[in-house]
């Protein structure tokens, strides 16, 4: 049967580009909805940009544009990322769009009309310079337990004790630093308490999907049962939700209440319906029937871990009692670390997405690599250079390819590019359409990773069965072969090239480019696969291409390493702004001992440096100046190096800061690099100012 779903993934907010952790969330929505739209589905796939909210406001008017600007800017570089890693939303919308003004103030208006919005007084910490209540991120102070200075208004970083704001020593705003003042003002509720809302959605997160399938993974089952506590229907954990925000703010206006608008968490996942409402309308489809509570529109929702709360509960509750339809099931994701680390911006590390495509890494490697290693619970998976490599050689390339460029040369010299089998190939198409079923089937269930395990594995019996065979000996003797031997290794061959089409069909979810390569370019086929294509017997081929690059280490290096510095013009380069000298004393430059220098194994670019900054232990820094120095020529001498730079993690090791060198690529001598050196007398420890 032919089901209708409606996909959406985490609008990601608009104050700043994707990151790898926006990227692997894409890339599991996206495979899922290809495979679903293999089996004949009609799948509508949305996203869209969250606009609101303070940090955005405040981001853009650090930068003197206006929120819908900075929008829009951001929006602009979108598609770079989705088309570079083949993601395919249908639509990608905005939450500052008409469409969502009205949805949001809809559902407003009927959740007010229904008796579950109210109005109560609270204080709040106000920044009287900056004129604005102060969510609690901008408000920082020394903590209540450790007196540690500069922590947040949540939480301690150094003793990880829990409060509020309101508990902090000296608080202050990181606005303006002024003292923030408590001031009251009047805020609206959504009576999540209400023993109604309690009710249903104890009802709503222990209940299954139209297909009896639980609509919550086990693991977010157990936090909302934490949330909305044991007890009876109605009996409950649950506060009332702060729905609104005081001017000035970014974000949609409460209708009939001047100077309050909702807090960004209101409107973002009617960003859904709002980006679904504009697809309708470019695609001429009806909104209201896709979306009629009664109706048979499945709705799945992608997302991280961190927003459970707002999708578990807010958001069917909202829907619910505005008299909508409410979700199918939420997909929740783990998080995604590199090299071991969490992500962090401040800290440099992670994966940049976009440098991943400009330095020309294959999209497909990250698609395949993804996929490996998800499954369908909430489990944070790492990015690990070395097994990423391992994985896309050994396996997708090693195993994978390696099938048909093999089976194709010898079809393609001896028959013509024409297939043919000898004996029953039943049994053989049998083994195809049963293990494209488990495929599909794992792939609806999110287990990405068993999924390309059995993939390999029957990619593994296929090379096996072609090398027990041994066709180069046949082919070796061809001209003066029998038929029977000249079928035979045509037979083969076919079989190696009907098992290569049957993984392409598998990993089309995956891969799809390359599987549609493969499938326009050697099986001259007009359309993509679809599943039941998996059992069907090629007859031809076309001459083989090259279908995909083994990944180069060097190119791991390349991603993982600080980017490098600007190309400098010829002719001398222009004068960066003008800094003062708080921005200079951040930088704490200082003199180093080079003790040893060794060259980087698998690099050539980098030298690795040991040195000495008289901290009773010796730092390790790789830089890229292998192509001036040799390590002989450094040892023994002093450097300048940036000594607080956060460490970075590279393929080789981490690397604790940078040494600073003077270069012109326009410069014939030592390859146009020349580390510093202070004159002699200094010594290592010195701070360079
Ligand atoms: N704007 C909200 C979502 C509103 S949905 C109505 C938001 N935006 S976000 O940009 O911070 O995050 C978007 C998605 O990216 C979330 O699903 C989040 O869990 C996911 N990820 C953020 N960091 C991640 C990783 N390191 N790894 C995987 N996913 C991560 O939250
Ligand atoms: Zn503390």
């Amino acid at each position: 049967m032919s089901r209708t779903i409606f996909v959406t993934t985490a609008l990601p907010y608009a104050n700043g580009s994707f990151h790898i952790g926006h990227i692997m969330e894409y890339i599991q929505a996206d495979i899922w909805v290809r495979s679903m739209r293999m089996s004949g589905h009609t799948v509508h796939f949305v996203g869209a940009d969250d606009a609101h909210g303070a940090p955005i406001m405040l981001k853009a008017e650090a930068e003197g544009i206006t929120p819908d600007q900075l929008v829009e800017r951001i929006a602009s570089e979108r598609p770079r990322y989705l088309n570079g890693f083949h993601i395919k939303f249908d639509h990608w919308y905005r939450t500052n769009s008409p469409e969502n003004k009205e949805l949001s103030q809809n559902i407003y208006k009927e959740l007010k009309a229904a008796g579950f919005i109210e109005t109560r007084t609270i204080e709040q910490f106000y920044d009287p310079v900056k004129g604005m209540f102060l969510p609690d991120r901008y408000i920082k102070g020394e903590c209540p337990s450790c007196k540690a200075k500069d922590q947040y208004g949540d939480s301690c970083e150094v003793c990880s004790s829990v409060y509020s704001p309101t508990d902090l020593i000296n608080p202050y705003s990181t606005l303006t630093n002024a003292t923030p003042v408590m001031r009251s003002s009047e805020h609206f509720f959504f009576r999540l308490s209400d023993p109604k809302c309690v009710a249903f959605l104890k009802e709503w997160t222990n209940g299954v999907d139209r297909h009896g399938n639980p609509r919550l993974q086990s693991e977010v089952l157990g936090k909302t049962r934490e949330w909305l506590g044991k007890g009876e229907d109605g009996e409950s954990n649950l506060n009332d939700w702060d729905i609104s925000r005081d001017e000035p703010y970014f974000g949609t206006p409460i209708p009939d209440a001047p100077g309050k608008y909702f807090y960004v968490w209101l409107d973002a996942p009617v960003g859904y319906l709002a980006s679904l409402k504009s697809y309708c309308a470019v695609k001429g489809m009806d909104f209201d029937a896709l979306m009629d509570p009664n109706g048979d529109t499945e709705q799945v929702h992608f997302i991280g871990k961190d927003i459970v709360y707002f999708h578990a509960l807010f958001w069917p509750a909202m829907l619910k009692f505005s008299g909508r339809k409410t979700p199918d099931s939420l997909n929740v994701h783990g998080f995604i670390t590199v090299s071991g680390e969490k992500m962090s911006k401040s800290r440099g590390t992670g994966i940049s997405p976009l440098r991943y495509l400009e330095i020309g890494m294959d999209a497909e490697w990250m698609r395949y690599y993804i996929a490996a290693k998800l499954n369908s619970h909430v489990e944070d998976m790492d990015f690990n250079p070395d097994d990423f490599i391992a994985r896309v050689n050994s396996d997708l390339v090693g195993k994978y390819v390696n099938i048909a460029s093999r089976a194709a040369s010898f079809i393609s010299k001896h028959f013509d590019g024409q297939l043919a089998y000898v004996g029953d190939t039943a049994e053989m198409q049998q083994n195809f359409t049963d293990t494209a079923n488990t495929i599909r089937a794992d792939l609806e269930r999110r287990e990405y990773g068993r999924a390309v395990r059995q993939i390999m594995a029957l990619a593994d019996q296929i090379n096996q069965a072609f090398d027990n065979a041994k066709p180069w000996l046949l082919a070796k003797g061809i001209a003066d072969a029998s038929a029977e031997q000249k079928a035979e290794l045509q037979d083969i061959c076919s079989r190696a090239l009907a098992g290569f089409k049957a993984l392409s069909v598998m990993l089309s979810p995956i891969l799809p480019q390359l599987s549609q390569k493969v499938a326009s370019e050697l099986f001259e086929m007009d359309r993509d696969f679809v599943w039941t294509d998996a059992a069907e017997l090629p007859t031809r081929i076309a001459a083989f291409k090259h279908l995909l690059q083994r990944v180069e280490p060097a190119k791991l290096d390349e991603l993982l390493a600080p980017p490098e510095a600007p190309v400098v013009e010829p002719g001398g380069e222009v004068i960066a702004d003008t800094i003062d000298i708080k921005d200079f004393g951040k930088v704490d430059l200082r003199v180093a001992k080079i003790v040893n220098c060794t060259e980087v194994e698998g690099s050539d670019k980098l030298l690795c440096l040991t040195l000495d900054l008289d901290e009773g232990r010796h730092r390790q820094i790789f830089s890229g100046i292998k192509s001036a120095y040799k390590p002989e020529d450094l040892i023994g001498k002093l450097t300048v190096v940036v000594a607080n730079l956060a460490p970075r993690k590279m393929r080789f090791g981490v690397s604790e800061g940078m040494v600073l060198a003077a270069s012109h690529n326009d410069s014939k001598v030592n390859n146009g690099l020349f580390i510093l050196e202070p004159h002699s007398g200094a010594t290592p420890g010195m701070r360079i100012s």
